[in-house]
């Protein structure tokens, strides 16, 4: 059950907000249909996969480089969940939200380019995108519609080096482009600050909120499950962020009417 009271306030600070943040994760694209990494129905049970490593491992750069073949069978089954996903009622609320008077910015760590589907316009892909495939020695960029028909490690159709995924692996760096329009946003400031379906494990996610929080900036965290930074929260809500979001964008119009 959504808390009314809190999503009234939530809905007046949203509606007077000319800055917004959302922080997204793998919970967003949940009911999409894309496994998360954790948590319930997560991608891989226990935080292994099937050759009994631990996920961060064989989606690690280091990985990659040492045993190719066993990164890109991981790439592929991330391929797979995403294919012929939409964006479900969560990334079209925040891209409704987009107005010529309100500036919304997306810093999602999903790979799978579902917030720009639904219109969003400003999206920081911290973690890359699975499906902008990249040469691991020259500048040869596609964006593949599917994996399919891709060989085990497939090669540059140029050089013949490797071929990866643009997303970030285990142990790389953010896009230094993408992080560097994140820090000088959140040096702007915001009005409100959102943390939407992630676990905030990385520091470069739960610092924002924490930081919006200190500064008496409202945050709103929506997750089922309490997170490391729930308590620091000022709205938190325990639900589903379809379910949530709608609501807010609802309590909205109902407001201007
Ligand atoms: P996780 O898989 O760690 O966490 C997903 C979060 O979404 C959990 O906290 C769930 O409780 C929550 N959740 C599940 N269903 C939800 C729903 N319907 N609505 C709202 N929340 C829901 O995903 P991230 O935090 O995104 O990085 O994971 C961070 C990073 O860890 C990923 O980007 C990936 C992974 O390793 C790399 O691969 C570098």
């Amino acid at each position: 059950m959504l808390n009314d009271q809190q999503l009234r306030s939530v809905a007046f600070l949203t509606q007077s907000a000319r800055r917004i943040l959302f922080i997204t994760g793998a919970g967003v694209s949940a009911e999409s249909g894309i496994p998360t990494f954790r948590g319930a129905g997560a991608a891989f049970p226990d935080g292994k996969t099937e050759d009994g490593i631990p996920f961060e491992e064989a989606l690690s750069g280091w990985m990659l480089k040492k045993n190719p073949a066993l990164s890109w069978k991981y790439f592929f089954r991330l391929e797979e969940f995403l294919r012929d996903k939409v964006p479900n009622a969560a990334h079209h609320a925040m891209a409704r939200l987009q107005a010529p008077d309100r500036d919304v910015w997306i810093a999602t760590q999903n790979i799978d380019g579902l917030h720009q589907a639904a219109g969003s316009t400003h999206v920081l892909e911290l973690h890359g995108n699975l499906r902008r495939i990249v040469c691991t020695r020259c500048d040869y960029l596609d964006f593949p519609a599917t994996f399919q028909g891709f060989s085990p490690v497939p090669r540059c159709p140029r050089c013949s080096a490797m071929l990866r995924p643009d997303a970030v692996l285990y142990g790389e760096n953010l896009p230094e482009r993408d992080l560097a329009t994140f820090l000088e946003q959140q040096e702007k400031g915001f009005d409100i600050v959102f943390s939407v379906g992630t676990t905030s494990i990385f520091p470069y996610i739960s610092m924002p909120m924490l930081a919006a929080s200190r500064q008496g900036i409202p945050t709103v965290e929506i997750n089922p499950d309490p997170t490391s930074i729930s308590d620091y929260v000022q709205f938190t809500f325990p639900n589903s962020a379809a379910q949530t979001l709608r609501s807010l964008l609802d309590s909205m119009d109902a407001d201007a009417d």
